[in-house]
C-alpha cells in the first residue's frame, strides 16, 4: 500500500547524504573532543566544521552557535539563563510547549509574564508588543514560524523595537531554519533556538545561537563544553549530521520553496474543484504548512481514516505525547472549539512530487465528500 507522510512540520525523513555523513561519523570518529590527543581532536574539527557550517547558513560568527540537545533544550536555557526574579516577560500565547511551560514555571518563581494572543491571521504583531512592554521588562520571546499553522512572525520589525529599546529578544526559530532565509546581520535578535530535525536532521540535536556580548549564566552545571554553557560530551554524528543539513538546506532554499508552494497551491485547487466545504487557517505562511478545517468533520477521525488510507497528516501539533487534545493555537488565534476539533494540519516538504500530492487530494476527497455528503 502506498505510504504518504505529509506530516514534515513535525518532523522530517533523514535526507540520505545526512544520514551516509552521519553513519560514516558514527563509525569511524568516536574521541571525546575535549581529549588533546589526535582521536580527540578529530571530533572537535568535526564539531567545529559543523558550528561553522550552522554560522554560514544563518551569516554570523561560528563563536556565536552553542550546540545543544534539541529545541526544546535551546528554548528553556534562553528562558531560564536570562530571566529572574522580579524580571517581566513578554512572550505569545501560542508558542510551543517548550516556551510555554518554562514561562509557566518561571512565574511560579517570581517572574512576570504577559503572553500576547495572535491576530485572527495567526500573527503577532509588533504592536501588541509594544503595548505589554512594563518598566521591568528584560525579555521579549516571540515564535518566528508558528508550528500549527505555518505562519511567519514580523521578526525583523520585533527584534528592531527591542534593540531600539534595551530589551532582550528571543525567537525560537526552529520552523523557520531552513524552510526561509535567516540573516543574523539583519535582524538584530539577541538568541535564537534550531532544531535539526525539521531540516533533514536527526533527532535530539539542537542549537541556541546567542549574540555576542549577551551576558548569559548556564542553567546545567557540569565540564566545560560549548564555552561553560552547556555541558556534556557531545554529540558528535549528531552534531556532524546538523551541519551537513543546514548547509544543504541552503541549497536552492528559493527553488524549493517556489517547488512546494506549487505544489501546496495545486493541492488546494483539487479539494475546491471537488467542491469540499473548508477553510483554511493562518495567512502568510511558510511553503507547504497547511492548517484546514472542515465543518462538522471529527479532526482525530479524519486522521485515523487518514491513515488507514495511507496518508499521514497530524491534528494540531505532535508534541502533545499522543494525548487527544483541541489545537490551542488555533483557540488563540479565536476558532471556536468546535472548529479547531475538526482542523487537520497537513505539510509537505521537498520530496513530496505531485503525484504525491494527487494521492492525497484524492484520498481526502474521498473521505470528506462522503462526511459531507457531496456527490462525486
Ligand atoms: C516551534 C517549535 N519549537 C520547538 C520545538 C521542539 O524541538 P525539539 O523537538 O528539537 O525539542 C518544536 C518541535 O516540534 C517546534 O515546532
Amino acid at each position: 500500500m502506498k505510504n504518504i507522510y505529509c506530516d514534515i512540520s513535525a518532523t522530517t525523513p533523514l535526507s540520505v547524504e545526512v544520514a551516509e555523513y552521519m553513519h560514516q561519523i558514527q563509525m569511524k570518529v568516536f574521541g571525546n573532543p575535549s581529549s588533546i590527543h589526535r582521536f580527540g581532536q578529530e571530533s572537535k574539527a568535526i564539531l567545529e566544521k559543523s558550528r561553522r557550517q550552522i554560522s554560514t547558513a544563518l551569516n554570523c560568527s561560528p563563536g556565536e552557535i552553542y550546540f545543544t540537545g534539541c529545541g526544546s533544550e535551546s528554548n528553556n536555557m534562553a528562558l531560564q539563563a536570562l530571566l529572574k526574579p522580579g524580571d517581566h516577560v513578554i512572550s505569545s500565547s501560542y508558542e510551543h510547549p517548550a516556551i510555554l511551560k518554562t514561562l509557566d514555571y518561571l512565574e511560579s518563581n517570581g517572574v512576570t509574564v504577559s503572553r500576547i494572543k495572535p491576530n485572527s491571521n495567526g500573527i503577532v504583531t509588533c504592536q501588541s508588543v509594544e503595548t505589554a512592554i512594563k518598566e521591568n521588562t528584560r525579555l521579549v520571546s516571540i515564535m518566528f514560524v508558528n508550528n500549527e499553522v505555518g505562519t511567519i512572525n514580523p521578526i525583523e520589525e520585533i527584534s528592531l523595537y527591542c534593540r531600539d529599546n534595551n530589551i532582550l529578544f528571543h525567537t525560537d526559530a526552529v520552523q523557520a531554519f531552513g524552510k526561509i532565509p535567516i540573516d543574523m546581520t539583519e535582524i538584530p535578535v539577541d538568541l535564537l533556538s534550531l532544531s535539526a530535525h525539521k531540516l533533514y536532521g536527526p533527532k535530539g540535536v539542537g542549537a541556541l545561537f546567542i549574540r555576542n556580548g549577551t551576558g548569559i549564566d548556564p542553567i546545567l552545571f557540569g565540564g566545560g563544553q560549548e564555552k561553560n554553557l552547556r555541558p556534556g560530551t557531545e554529540n558528535i554524528p549528531g552534531i556532524a549530521a546538523f551541519g551537513l543539513a543546514a548547509e544543504l538546506s541552503q541549497q536552492n532554499l528559493s527553488d524549493i520553496a517556489h517547488q512546494i508552494k506549487n505544489l501546496t497551491d495545486q493541492f488546494l485547487d483539487i479539494l475546491k474543484e471537488n467542491g469540499l466545504d473548508f477553510s483554511q487557517n493562518g495567512k502568510n505562511t511558510i511553503p507547504g504548512v497547511i492548517n484546514l478545517t472542515f465543518p462538522n468533520v471529527d479532526a482525530q477521525t479524519l486522521v485515523m481514516s487518514l491513515d488507514m488510507a495511507g496518508v499521514a497528516v497530524s491534528a494540531g501539533s505532535a508534541c502533545s505525547a499522543g494525548t487527544v487534545k483541541v489545537s490551542g493555537t488555533l483557540v488563540e488565534m479565536g476558532l471556536n472549539r468546535e472548529a479547531a476539533a475538526c482542523s487537520i494540519r497537513i505539510s509537505f516538504g521537498k520530496y513530496h512530487t505531485i503525484e504525491d500530492i494527487e494521492f492525497v487530494a484524492g484520498k481526502i476527497c474521498d473521505i470528506i465528500s462522503k462526511r459531507q455528503g457531496i456527490n462525486g
